[in-house]
């Protein structure tokens, strides 16, 4: 019997603090820098994003989302067996120790079960599925809780106007089980470090301290141009792979990082854009959690129902790319 991994669960949490590009342009402006909800919105389809509370943690918005996602797959924090945190913005610096035992912790699973972090940037989320329907398969893990959680807002640079109004914070989380049905039909992560530098953090720890910037760095149109060709090219692999067509494709989930490269992409794809699950407008880039607070909200507004085949896809920092075709 072939043994499947299969999504039972999803959820997602957004922090309270909504900041329209009006308000984060009045901010900006008091401190002598120019933006425009014009200029936002056009260039990168951005209305809004969340901020999180300066309490709050990754491992915050990411129990709140597990909580979510183990009710709707009617499991306990005790039946997970394996924990997987996506985020580059981990409770404690280099992961030490990692957001997914910190989640572990908060949600009182007392059952020794694996947890550990992945670090894929934006494509974290898309990576960790990836690993889990990996483990899943051989045997090893039965059920996993797979969350992306970022507080970016905490690495922006808010003197920077071309990267600080394009980013949010949020979680997303799943549940994934063995499964005798599909499930996960193919998984796909790449990456190529030559282009580390157009995307990252340029810090250091030395000596107790951040040598160079703790803040996000991004040569904006290096990132675009090779967004549009991967996410191309790892979603023809994933169809490949389950030897389908685009046109089986129910719905494509694409990283939200800006409308621009997601209708580029379904276009590529020949996909009509009401096949596209859109929510870069009012979350903003969330990262690795992007993709699983879509997610959420597809499947839990009705569109996203059982039995749809569903593509996500990611890039981000590393550069790192992936996509999971998956039947609902
Ligand atoms: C960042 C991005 C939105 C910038 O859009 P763009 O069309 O490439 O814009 P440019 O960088 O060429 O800048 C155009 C002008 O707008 C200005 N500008 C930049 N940010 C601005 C802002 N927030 N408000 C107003 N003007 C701004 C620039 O200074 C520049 O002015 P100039 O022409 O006088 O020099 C775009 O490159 C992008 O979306 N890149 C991919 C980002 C991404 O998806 N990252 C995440 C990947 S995981």
């Amino acid at each position: 019997m072939t043994l499947y991994s299969k999504i039972i669960g999803t959820g997602s949490y957004l922090p309270a603090r909504r900041v329209s590009n009006d308000e984060l342009a009045a901010q900006l402006a008091a401190k002598g820098i120019e933006t425009s909800d014009e200029w936002i919105v056009s260039r990168s389809g951005i209305s809004a994003r969340h901020y999180a509370s300066t309490e709050q943690m990754s491992s915050d918005l990411a129990v709140e989302a597990a909580k979510k996602a183990l009710e709707m797959a009617g499991k306990l924090p005790e039946d997970i067996d394996l924990v997987i945190v996506a985020s580059s913005t981990p409770d404690f610096h280099g992961s030490f120790p990692s957001t997914a035992c910190i989640v572990q912790r908060k949600l009182g699973m007392h059952n020794n079960s694996a947890a550990f972090d992945v670090q894929a940037v934006c494509s974290g989320f898309v990576y960790a599925v990836s690993v889990a329907d990996a483990f899943i398969k051989a045997g090893v893990h039965k059920n996993v809780l797979v969350i992306g959680a970022e507080v970016f807002s905490r690495i922006l640079n808010f003197e920077d106007r071309t990267t600080c109004v394009l980013f949010g914070d949020g979680a997303g989380a799943i549940v994934m089980s063995a499964s005798s049905e599909p499930g996960v039909l193919s998984t796909k992560m790449h990456a190529d470090g030559r282009y580390a530098d157009i995307l990252s953090i340029p810090g250091s720890l030395a000596g107790g301290a951040i040598e160079g910037s703790a803040f996000l760095y991004m040569d904006g149109q290096a990132v675009f141009k090779l967004a549009v060709t991967v996410l191309e090219q790892v979603a023809n692999e994933v169809l490949e792979e389950a030897g389908m067509t685009s046109s089986q494709i129910d719905w494509l989930i694409p990283h939200q990082a800006n409308i621009r490269i997601m209708k580029s992409t379904a276009k590529k794809l020949d996909l009509p854009l009401e096949k596209m699950v859109v929510t870069v407008d009012q979350h903003g880039n969330t990262s690795a959690a992007s993709v699983p607070l879509a997610l959420d909200k597809a499947v839990r507004d009705g569109r996203v129902k059982a039995g749809d085949n569903v593509m996500l896809e990611a890039v981000g920092g590393g550069f790192t790319w992936g996509a999971v075709l998956f039947k609902m």
